[in-house]
């Protein structure tokens, strides 16, 4: 079954050139395939012969997967179409009812580009309990592979894979990509010829051999004027007739250096942001050591602590990211607190207290509006929160505190009880270890308090001398 909308350029080509298709589709009579537009809606839909779909081109064309499809499959579906969205290939499995087949489906979704530009998704979904089952593929010769319309933007190729891999049939595009002007000057090439990379195709083939269908293999091709690019190979072992393998091999090959471009660029401008703020943050830094010395050596050790007992927990990379940038400037807020107050060697009066508790409040005002890729200023604001509710600025309990707040607020206290003051000597690392141990699971969180002491007792984690 094959039917498609007028959403997509790409969904166009195809309706223009259905003739054709079904030679190309014909591969694929043990997956379902569908399109879908840059706003995620289907444009196109393709049951095998394996598979019907219950629904009508009416019912689902035009239209988004959370319109038809229920909302466990809808939610997969969005977080792989966000990934292609930033250029990657991504994949899911659900549990779909078509007409012919009820039960688990992976689904592959790989971006589409047109000059460039993102353009919508391709989902190639397979049944997940027959994978490995042969499926009935008509026969197809050479002259079919040839007729393939040429402005799919997909190469469908068969080759050998003995020996260096006679490549025995290919589509238009298939020539194109290489740099060729027709098909017939493809063919009878070896394979290995088209690799970038020779050992690019052995291990494409040792995965072939294991899994008899290999997905996504990304690998480095050669045009013919020996110029490279990325590509995609999806392929499985040619089954013609129902009979049993070939010795061929079947598959779809896809330009993907627009994506990887693109990937790249991301990549580059996320590593300059995180220049940039690097750079914001160590300035603000600064200028908190310039007023106060040893607020700026406290934070850079709460820093070090956090960080490591972040990863202790095995939190993710953007997580200790968020740790790191929060724990460097979870006081700035005390900018605006007189260093009489700050250094002042005996105990505080009450209207003296009152003004040290308001730097967190101080922190989150300076930074609220600054746009990090972290919740920075609400983690600073929350870093003097304590479990049991016993905390300030605004009391806040148990789940309400973010866990960057949880980890800095046992940090910070390790750090100011082990390290000396201009006013009285350090307490030692014991002292402070004591501590956290009998505030945890009131005032502090027992799991990060455990992975702290962890640290100092198991791993010989040592604290930055910053002195005074
Ligand atoms: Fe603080």
């Amino acid at each position: 079954m094959i039917v498609n909308g007028g959403h997509s350029q790409f969904a166009d080509l195809l309706k223009n050139s259905e003739g054709n298709l079904s030679s190309l589709l014909s591969l694929f009579s043990d997956s379902l395939i569908f399109i879908f537009d840059s706003e995620g809606r289907f444009t196109f839909g393709h049951g095998g012969s394996d598979f019907r779909l219950h629904l009508s081109p009416d019912n689902f064309i035009g239209k988004g997967v959370p319109d038809i499809l229920p909302s466990d499959v809808s939610d997969a579906f969005e977080k792989v179409f966000e990934e292609n969205l930033h250029g990657k290939v991504a994949e899911f499995s659900c549990w779909l009812d078509t007409e012919t087949h009820t039960g688990w489906f992976n689904a592959t979704c790989s971006p589409i580009y047109r000059n460039g530009i993102f353009d919508g998704s391709l989902a190639i979904v397979r049944s997940a309990s027959n994978e490995r089952k042969s499926t009935k593929v008509p026969r197809k010769s050479e002259e079919n592979y040839r007729g393939l319309p040429s402005d799919v933007p997909v190469g469908v190729f068969r080759s050998d894979r003995e020996g260096k891999g006679t490549l025995l049939a290919a589509n238009p595009m298939m020539a194109t990509m290489f740099g060729c002007d027709s098909p017939g000057e493809l063919l009878r090439k070896n394979t290995e010829s088209l690799y970038a990379d020779a050992d690019s195709r052995k291990s494409f083939l040792s995965k072939m051999e294991s899994g008899r269908i290999v997905e996504n293999y990304e690998t480095l091709m050669r045009r013919r004027d020996g110029s490279e690019f990325w590509t995609s190979i999806s392929a499985k072992y040619s089954t013609p007739d129902d009979k049993e393998e070939s010795g061929l091999i079947d598959g779809i090959i896809t330009d993907i250096s627009d994506s990887r471009l693109h990937a790249d660029n991301l990549q580059k401008n996320l590593n300059s942001l995180k220049r940039t703020i690097e750079g914001t943050v160590s300035a603000m830094s600064l200028l908190v050591g310039m007023k106060d010395p040893y607020t700026s050596g406290h934070q850079k050790g709460v820093a070090l602590l956090a960080c490591a007992i972040g990863q202790e927990m095995g939190l993710n990379e953007e997580t200790i990211d968020c740790l790191r940038i929060a724990s460097t400037l979870h006081d700035l807020g005390k900018l605006n607190i007189p260093l009489e107050i700050l250094n002042k060697p005996g105990s505080l009066n009450k209207f003296e207290i009152d003004f040290l508790r308001t730097h967190p409040k101080a922190g989150y005002d300076i930074l609220k509006t600054v746009e990090f890729p972290w919740p920075i200023a609400e983690v600073i604001h929350q870093h003097h929160e304590r479990q049991d509710g016993s905390g300030y600025p605004r009391g806040l309990k148990d789940d309400e505190i973010m866990m960057e707040a949880r980890i800095i607020a046992v940090a910070d206290v390790v750090d100011a009880v082990a390290s000396r003051r201009p006013y009285r000597a350090s307490k030692g690392i014991n002292v402070a270890l004591e501590v956290i141990r009998e505030g945890a699971g009131t005032v502090f969180d027992k799991e990060v308090v455990n992975s702290c002491l962890g640290l100092f007792y198991e791993k010989k984690f040592t604290l930055v001398d910053h002195g005074s």
